[in-house]
């Protein structure tokens, strides 16, 4: 810890704007409110703010209950969370999504027609016989169909599971054994940067690898592009889609009973199954649109993220439908086919709320701000971050270029595993700096402490974040491995806090400021890669002896990955740029694009401890460019230092 010392200073700080805060969700006085309600009783302030925002079918009688690492919700309680996001929506004549493809085509979907869509294809659902608790695997990019699948499956009480479109067909194959999904749902291809990318193969090919708990994959028909059809498996969406309006009554589910499995990366290869409750992660969903976007019923809230991601779930899926709003979702990449598109989006379909990540805005910033100056920008009242640390610069360019210095940013901190925002500004009451997501929301309690367990008081010195009490939208475990869930998340400091795996410090005037991981997590353009599972990927290649990936900084994706590889003796002659391409490739089809490495090192071997451990600390420092730090003592191969460094 004693190393954890931060340089960073930032000086420039903004006050909401007197108008903003006029017409903002929560005042300052309503936020002091809320915060001193929840000091006095936290069982009262998320008792009521439960009754207030989610529709029952029965009440629940108490608020929290069990104990670390276990913690139960309103227990009593009964709801279905797609209820909660159309059945009270619908008659209104109101827009839930407004959907723009990669082409330009533009759908737009009342809360009435996709109230039709989601009962009807919970109808399909049902007569494949699908019933409460089993898994069905989404595999399909964000369309509004997905969120049909997604809010079908709420209803009935199925389990969804989404697996980003972009990821490869094992890492497909290993997410669907993992929760022995029975169905997967996909489409028969997409359009990503104007190629088409055939994911029904990538199912195909996850489902011949072995995946024997699949009955049935169904296929919806997304572009015009043929595709395989198996007769025995395969469905189309269309064929098996009613007609005619169908009503499925929703499945009455208790508060605790699970809503979805989203996999996220962890510090072993194996991806964790994060598993989320129904009421609790639905109020955290409902109140951060509310608190931190301030959305209200004229708002266009677009959030960039795909479905495949949390951020698609409460953002883009949950929280905005939960709360009646209308969203818009566009399926394509943020450049094409001209590198002005998102601003052409946001000025065509006048959006006012727009969430994004620091990536997307450093690559966009990269392009030029003439871009966004061609374009009135002007309907645009609130700017989100997420997923990552935002520069400074980046902010700064945000807040002027797109946000026409008018709109409040809110950097928002939170996790797969919190469900919702946790820490970020309430756009109407706190006072901003760029860096910094700011202060825990209200019912957010948050420390950062030493390896011991104890706050630090001294500011900006440091240490590890943790949640000291529970909150309604914490993850309930891990899938079928309760023992890691206790180990990565609790045991450290024997159950007392919530251990989030990320460094923070505190500011002089109390704002916190995200360091980055303290695991062998990075964090790759605001995505969660776990450096052992792109090792074990590196490693499998026939030609491939040892490998240790690390981070280093990169201008544009915030992290990016370095592998340093040694290969099998008999295969020294391929350590050249033609095999690190297809090294890459490899990677890609393994896990997926993202986790591809940026650079490849090879060498005779890797700098390791007498005990055979490698040494990823020095090889950090190699790849930073930094001086080697710390102690080199225990070094088994000096030597091996000097040859890396002449690479490099
Ligand atoms: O390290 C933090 C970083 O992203 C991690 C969570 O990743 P994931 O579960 O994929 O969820 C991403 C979207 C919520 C965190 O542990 N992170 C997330 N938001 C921020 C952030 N780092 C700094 N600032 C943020 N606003």
């Amino acid at each position: 810890m004693k190393n954890i010392e931060s340089k960073l200073t930032e000086s420039r700080s903004y006050k909401p704007s007197e108008s903003f805060e006029k017409k903002a969700n929560i005042t300052k006085e309503i936020l002091f409110e809320l915060n001193s309600q929840y000091k006095k009783n936290p069982d009262i302030f998320w008792g009521e703010l439960a009754k207030k925002h989610i529709d029952w079918i029965e009440e629940f009688k108490t608020v929290c209950s069990g104990s670390a690492p276990f913690f139960r919700w309103f227990e009593e309680g009964k709801l279905n969370v797609s209820s909660n996001c159309l059945d009270r929506h619908i008659n209104k004549n109101k827009k839930a999504i407004i959907h723009i493809s990669e082409d330009n085509n533009k759908t737009v979907i009342t809360y009435d027609e996709l109230y039709v869509l989601v009962n009807n294809f919970s109808h399909s659902l049902k007569e494949l016989g699908l019933v409460k608790g089993d898994r069905v695997i989404i595999y399909m990019p964000t369309i509004p169909e997905a969120i049909t699948a997604m809010l079908a499956c709420a209803r009935l009480g199925v389990i969804h599971s989404i697996v980003f479109a972009g990821f490869s067909s094992e890492s497909l194959k290993d997410r669907i054994n993992d929760c022995n999904a029975k169905i997967v749902i996909t489409v028969n291809a997409f359009k990503r940067n104007g190629k088409i990318i055939e994911a029904k193969n990538t199912v195909d090919h996850a489902l011949s690898l072995g995946c024997p708990s699949i009955e049935k994959c169904i296929i919806y028909k997304n572009i015009n592009e043929n595709t395989k059809f198996n007769k025995d498996k395969d469905l189309w969406w269309h064929d098996i889609l009613a007609k005619e309006s169908i009503v499925v009554e929703p499945e009455i589910m208790s508060s605790e009973d699970l809503l979805f499995i989203l996999y996220t990366s962890g510090s072993t290869g194996k991806p964790k199954g994060i598993v989320h409750s129904s009421a609790g992660y639905l109020l955290n969903c409902i109140l951060t649109n509310k608190w931190v976007f301030d959305l209200k019923d004229d708002d266009l809230f677009w959030c960039t993220a795909d479905i495949g991601w949390i951020t698609g779930h409460s953002y883009v899926v949950y929280g905005p439908l939960a709360t009646g709003s209308t969203i818009l979702i566009y399926d394509g990449a943020p450049t094409y086919p001209k590198a002005d598109r998102f601003w052409e989006i946001i000025e065509a379909n006048k959006v006012t709320i727009f969430y994004t990540a620091p990536t997307a805005i450093r690559t966009l910033m990269k392009l030029g701000e003439h871009l966004p100056k061609k374009y009135n920008l002007n309907s645009l009242r609130l700017l989100g971050t997420v997923g990552e640390p935002i520069n400074p610069k980046a902010w700064i360019w945000y807040q002027s270029n797109i946000g026409g210095k008018k709109c409040p940013i809110v950097d928002t901190w939170w996790q797969t595993e919190t469900g919702a925002n946790m820490i970020a500004p309430i756009p109407g009451a706190t006072q901003t700096i760029p860096g910094t997501c700011t202060h825990p929301l209200p019912g957010i309690d948050v420390d950062i402490v030493d390896d011991d367990g104890n706050s630090i008081n001294k500011r900006n010195q440091g240490g590890n974040l943790v949640i000291r009490k529970p909150w309604p939208s914490m993850l309930r475990g891990i899938w079928n491995d309760e023992e890691r869930y206790k180990q990565t998340y609790w045991e450290k400091y024997n159950n007392k806090y919530y251990i989030t795996g990320d460094t923070a410090r505190l500011d002089n005037n109390g704002n916190i400021w995200i360091m980055g991981r303290s695991d062998d997590v990075v964090n790759v353009s605001g995505h969660r890669l776990g450096t052992m599972e792109i090792e074990s990927a590196i490693v499998s290649h026939e030609y491939v002896a040892e490998s240790a990936v690390v981070s280093y900084q990169h201008e544009i994706k915030g992290e990016a990955i370095h592998a340093f590889v040694t290969l099998k003796n008999n295969f020294t002659e391929y350590n050249n740029t033609e095999f690190a391409k297809e090294l890459r490739e490899w990677v890609k089809e393994k896990i997926g694009s993202i986790a591809k490495p940026e650079r490849i090192s090879f060498s005779d071997s890797l700098p390791k401890t007498r005990s055979g451990k490698i040494m990823r600390r020095l090889l950090r420092n190699l790849a930073r460019g930094e001086d080697i730090s710390g102690d080199t003592s225990t070094l088994e191969n000096e030597n091996i230092l000097a040859q890396l460094k002449n690479i490099l």
